[in-house]
């Protein structure tokens, strides 16, 4: 679903971002993604969500090799790969249901077919009753949870997660990962990079450490080690 091979970042000559990084992740994984700040976490996700291009290496997803995409075909791409951030990205001027359903006009769905999916995913997230508020009327959890209906609506194949529990407290933070489990389950792949090693242990998931630009670890299904 995912592979990467020998795949380097380097933004400006010198040290490389990311550093032939080879990587395969099968369909209906789900994946954590830790390291220390700068160790080129962020930029892994740029690159899948193909805003970043390769210095070297081959990135393919779906079969698909990234580089193969065109520039007019990247609106297209991205409907296959949800992302989420830590900062939720949401428009702050438009409500609940209308953050969702935006993701939906952009890709030209029907409208009678976004008044069906946007109630959908808003249940599916637990804020089916919340969908006339505001973002500034919202707990963090609750955006978040606005900003992976969002990101899930037009039902992606691949959901990428970068911090986006950064912003929570311990128990938003519990909770928004047992939804990404539960989206899993449900068959969408699924990537988070985090700093919550308390959560990454617990969940015992496939674990990979970066550090500099490089794997250092790749523990499937491990307990995610120390520091
Ligand atoms: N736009 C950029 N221009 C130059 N260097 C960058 C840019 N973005 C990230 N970097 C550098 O690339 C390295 C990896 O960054 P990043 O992928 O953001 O790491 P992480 O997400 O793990 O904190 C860091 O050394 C960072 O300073
Ligand atoms: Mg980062």
């Amino acid at each position: 679903m995912i592979k990467l091979e020998h795949v380097s970042k380097s933004y400006t000559k010198g040290v490389p971002a990311i550093d032939d990084i080879s990587l395969h992740i099968q369909e209906g994984e789900f994946v954590f993604v830790v390291g220390d700040s700068g160790s080129g976490k962020s930029t892994l996700i740029k690159l899948l969500l193909k805003e970043l291009e390769p210095t070297s290496g081959t990135i393919t997803i779906n079969k698909r090799n990234l580089s193969a995409i065109h520039k007019k075909q990247i609106p297209k791409y991205r409907r296959n790969v949800g992302v989420v951030f830590q900062d939720f990205r949401l428009l702050k001027d438009r409500n609940v249901y209308e953050n969702v359903a935006f993701a939906q006009k952009v890709i030209g769905m029907p409208n009678r077919r976004i008044k069906s999916n946007v109630p959908r995913v808003l249940s599916m997230v637990g804020l089916a009753a919340k969908y006339k508020s505001v973002p500034s009327q919202l707990s963090g959890g609750e955006q978040q949870r606005v900003a992976i209906a969002r990101a899930l609506v037009n039902e992606p194949k691949i959901l990428l997660a970068d911090e986006l529990t950064g912003n929570l407290d311990p128990n938003n933070s519990w909770e928004i990962m047992k939804l990404l489990e539960e989206i899993n389950k449900r068959g969408t792949t699924v990537v988070v990079v985090t700093h919550n090693m308390e959560i990454v242990r617990a969940m015992k998931k496939r674990v990979i450490r970066m550090k500099k630009g490089v794997i250092v670890s790749d523990d499937t299904g491990g307990l995610g080690d120390e520091n």
